[in-house]
């Protein structure tokens, strides 16, 4: 049986925001005012098992752990562990800031983990410390040298790109993917953190623009064919191992090929990142068959999908810490 909304989507990726707590303050993700704990009624791991248990029966087959920052949370390897071990399941993956990487990088892999997306916004120190309000970015390229040792392959970087504040970083990010096998993903800034909304009108850089200014250093790019589902576009430095992407979802909405859904960490359904829809489904979770349940709430989500999203500067009801990226 198969995920299929009213618009024919197959819906195939989940996303599963595990903590709305995170160690880093990126401008771009939330205002400040951060959690410090997770609230009573944050996804646990049995939630997550039978979740997972639930998504697979009905054909889901690749599961992103986010946050908040995943890695502050205590039972990530066994969710990782929970997310293995599910029949169906091919695709384990992780979305990190990489600061507690190092740390915990044995107990993650020994839990089944395979791969790990790390956002990289910047390389200068400053910038890099500015955008995540105090981060350090030694220690995040630390990770990623981590991550290639352990040839967690492919190693995505996520870039996202604000006019004034890293915007100047783009060809340094760009030229991470000539040396090494890292895939460098520039991603549109989307208005999901409750920024003025002429503030963020000034700060949007379009993909388009941050292509050109990357051709402008390195030449014409070779495009690298993809999965057509697939949000980003890839192309390469002529003679780089690795790839720079470009995932565009203001100017060019991928939305008839999105084929994901979100769990958040307070166990509601979010079919739609750009759409403030969504489904608590904690009941389903303390049900006497939660996974009976649980394909049941998946399939009324999934079938209240939204065509799209609007990717218009607005008020959201949650920031991007608290869906999960
Ligand atoms: N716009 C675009 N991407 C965002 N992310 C978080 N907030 C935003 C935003 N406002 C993505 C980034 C980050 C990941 C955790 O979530 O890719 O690396």
């Amino acid at each position: 049986m198969k995920l299929v909304d009213k618009y024919g989507r197959v819906l195939r990726d989940l996303r599963i925001s595990i903590t709305p707590r995170c160690n880093y303050h990126c401008v771009y993700c939330h205002p400040l005012g951060l959690e410090t704990s997770d609230p009573p009624g944050t996804v646990t791991t049995g939630d997550v098992r039978h979740f997972l248990r639930a998504a697979a029966e009905l054909g889901m087959e690749a599961v992103r752990f986010t946050g908040g920052e995943p890695l502050v949370r205590r039972e990530l390897p066994e969710m990782i562990a929970a997310a293995a071990a599910t029949p169906g399941v091919r695709d384990v993956a992780v979305t990190t800031n990489g600061s507690l990487f190092r740390r915990r990088h044995r107990e993650l892999l020994d839990a089944g983990l395979r791969r790990v997306n790390i956002s990289l916004d910047a390389l200068d120190p400053e910038v890099f410390s500015r955008l995540t309000r105090g981060g350090d970015v030694a220690r995040v390229w630390d990770a990623i040298e981590l991550a290639l040792e352990l040839e967690l392959h492919p190693v995505k970087l996520n870039a996202v790109v604000i006019g004034g504040v890293n915007d100047g970083e783009v060809v340094r990010l760009a030229r991470l993917s000539v040396d090494r096998p890292l895939h460098v993903r520039f991603i549109e800034y989307m208005h999901l953190n409750n920024a003025p909304a002429a503030e963020y009108r000034r700060q949007f850089v379009p993909g388009a623009q941050t292509r050109a200014r990357i051709e402008e250093q390195f030449g014409a790019l070779a495009e690298v064919p993809t999965d057509p589902s697939s949000p980003a576009r890839v192309w390469r430095i002529a003679g780089g191992q690795g790839t720079i992407g470009f995932i565009n979802p203001v100017s060019e909405p991928f939305c008839a090929n999105c084929t994901r859904l979100r769990l958040t960490s307070d166990r509601k359904i979010r079919p739609c990142l750009l759409t403030d829809l969504e489904f608590d489904i904690a009941p389903a979770f303390a049900a006497e068959d939660p996974v009976a349940a649980l394909r049941e709430a998946l399939l009324f989500a999934a079938g209240r999908k939204p065509e799209r999203g609007s990717t218009l500067p607005a008020m959201r009801e949650r920031v991007m810490l608290r869906i999960g990226g």
